[in-house]
Order: C-alpha cells, then sequence, then structure tokens
C-alpha cells in the first residue's frame, strides 16, 4: 500500500473531468456518456433559444393581439414525439449492448470473489487460494490492495455479510451493488497498467466512506513476478502478522481499537482488556479471561460491556474456525 491514489491525478487523455479509462469498458461508458450530455446540450440550447425568440417575436403589443391560438399541427406533433422516441431507442439499444458485454465471461477469466461487510472488502481469488483483507490506515480507511493482470478479463462475484454495499472501481466505469444472500458480478478487462481507487457506493452506516481499496494493474509479468510468485494475500498461520490480518479479516478492526490512541471506534478499546481484569457489563462484573473473549465473539449480546448497549456487535457464532477463533483470543490477549 503506498497512499490511496487520487482519482484523477492522471486523468485522462479523453477528457478533462473523467478518470482514466482503465478497462475495455470505459470507453463503451464514456461514448454512452458523451452522446447523451451532447445531445442535452443541443437540445438545451435550440430550446432555450427558440423559447426566447418566440417571447420577444410573439409578445402582445395593443398592436398584436392574436386571439385565436392555433389548436393543431399534425405534422408538428408527429415530430416532436418521434424525434424523441427514435433518440431514446437509440439509446437503449446502446446502453443494452454494453449492458449485457459485462457478463460475458470467457473461459480463461481470473475469478474473484468480493465480500462487503462493514466496513471493508475483502476480494480473494479461490482458484489462486489468496485472500486480500483490508488494513486500516490511521485516517481511518479501511483499504484492501487487489492485483489483476494487464489484458486478461476478470469476472467477479459479490456478496454481503450483513448490509447494502456496492462495488465501484471509476476507472473501469463498473458499480455494481453488492447483496447479502445474493450474488451480483460483472466481468470486464484491465487494459492500463496503473493503481486505481476502489469505493463503496451504497450508503451503509457510520464509516461507508473509509470502505476503500486500492487495484493494482501491472503487466502479465509484473503480476506473475510481483503477486503469483509473491505472499501477497497470503493468509498463512505461520506468519508473525496472521493474528492482526484475522482480525482484519473479519472486520474486528472496523469497530474496535487496538492501540490506546484509536480510541472508541464502535465497541470497546481492546487495549489491555485482559490486562485490566474485569469488565462491568449488562450482566454485572465479568472476569476477562478466555471463556469471556470466546463468548463474546459468538454471543455479543449476552454481557454487553456498560456504555456499549444498542451497538448491534453481529454474533461470529459459525463463521469462524476453532483455530481461528483461538488465535483471535491470543491475539486480543496480547494487546497491552
Ligand atoms: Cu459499504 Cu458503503
Amino acid at each position: 500500500m503506498t497512499g490511496f491514489p487520487n482519482l484523477l491525478a492522471d486523468a485522462t487523455d479523453k477528457g478533462f473531468w473523467m478518470p482514466p479509462q482503465a478497462s475495455d469498458y470505459a470507453a463503451n461508458v464514456d461514448a454512452l456518456f458523451y452522446f447523451i450530455l451532447a445531445l442535452s446540450v443541443f437540445f438545451f440550447v435550440l430550446l432555450m433559444a427558440l423559447t426566447g425568440y418566440f417571447a420577444v417575436k410573439y409578445r402582445e403589443s395593443p398592436t398584436n393581439r392574436r386571439s385565436s391560438p392555433m389548436s393543431h399541427n399534425f405534422k408538428l406533433e408527429f415530430l416532436w414525439s418521434a424525434i424523441p422516441t427514435v433518440l431514446l431507442i437509440v439509446i437503449f439499444a446502446w446502453g443494452f449492448r454494453d449492458f449485457t458485454a459485462l457478463s460475458a465471461t470467457p473461459a480463461d477469466a481470473l475469478e474473484l470473489r468480493v465480500v462487503g461487510q462493514r466496513w471493508n472488502w475483502t476480494v480473494s481469488y479461490p482458484k489462486l487460494d489468496r485472500e486480500c483483507t483490508s488494513q486500516s490506515l490511521p485516517n481511518g480507511d479501511n483499504i484492501v490492495d487487489i492485483y489483476l493482470p494487464e489484458g486478461r478479463p476478470f469476472t467477479v462475484q459479490m456478496s454481503s455479510q450483513d448490509v447494502l454495499h456496492s462495488f465501484w472501481i471509476p476507472a473501469f466505469r463498473v458499480k455494481r451493488d453488492v447483496l447479502p444472500n445474493r450474488y451480483t458480478g460483472f466481468t470486464v478487462t484491465p487494459t492500463r497498467p496503473g493503481s486505481y481507487p476502489i469505493y463503496c457506493a451504497e450508503y451503509c452506516g457510520d464509516s461507508h466512506s473509509h470502505m476503500k481499496g486500492v487495484v493494482h494493474v501491472l503487466t502479465a509479468e509484473q503480476w506473475q513476478k510481483e503477486f503469483i510468485e509473491s505472499d501477497k494475500c497470503k493468509l498463512d498461520p505461520k506468519s508473525p502478522d496472521y493474528k492482526p490480518k484475522l482480525f482484519a479479516k473479519y472486520g474486528c478492526n472496523a469497530c474496535h481499537g487496538v492501540k490506546p490512541e484509536q480510541g472508541i471506534i464502535v465497541g470497546p478499546n481492546l487495549h489491555g482488556v485482559v490486562a485490566k481484569g474485569t469488565e462491568q457489563t449488562s450482566a454485572g462484573p465479568v472476569k476477562v479471561d478466555d471463556a469471556y473473549l470466546r463468548e463474546s465473539i459468538e454471543y455479543p449480546e449476552k454481557k454487553i460491556v456498560d456504555g456499549f448497549a444498542g451497538k448491534n456487535m453481529p454474533s461470529f457464532k459459525g463463521r469462524l474456525k476453532e483455530e481461528e477463533l483461538s488465535a483471535l483470543i491470543d491475539y486480543i490477549k496480547s494487546l497491552n
């Protein structure tokens, strides 16, 4: 992660207000956008000019009275219905063609799975056994870095752990809602090496604006060397940063600070909770030990720390493997 890229920093050759066109799909979207824009400008100027012209030319004055207005003009009425109809059909056909292209997935497409949760993205490569989890920056951003090869189509299958999110890569001109209990997706081909921002485009709660990512488009050789042959996005239980990565993978970091300076994000700050010994909860004072930490992860509503009622932490019962649960408890105990 080398900082969050500026959306327009390296804006395009093709227009001063658009992010770079970094996918094969981008030019389609921009062409249709500019077509609709040009059409709207043309008719706006034409109609306003005619309105002004007629208002002056046919204004009422003592020498100019028009008491018998015309009621029908078939030719005129036909034209102002037929011309917009044809234009709308053109826009529909053009949009429909491009829209369906998003669903055409070639056999050699790289498969990605995107999971949205409050408030970070997890992107995994099921065939490559990689899973990119997001990192928390000091400014509160949760950023997932993903890596794609230039020129090879990729397809995403997306779902949400909780509420509606929307996966948006402006430089690729793709944005699709991410829903609980349903899969959505698209297929495009990155065409321009570089680093481009990913956003959540559906308001999903407090830290919606921090739910971000960066897609790194690499040349095929670079991708081979810097991703496939590296340990990026590998979650290895033996690696020293396994536990904090696990903490981020399940989104714990979105609500719980682990350093004193992070303060209260949403839920209690976990720094020093074990050392503190007891916690005042909705069920009275509780000794903070492995059993209590485990219970709080699986059944968070049972003993809510005083002052945190109504924060609604989701239950992680059944979502964590036993080893992961132990690793998370060890991690929380190490926060001193
Ligand atoms: Cu997720 Cu907004």
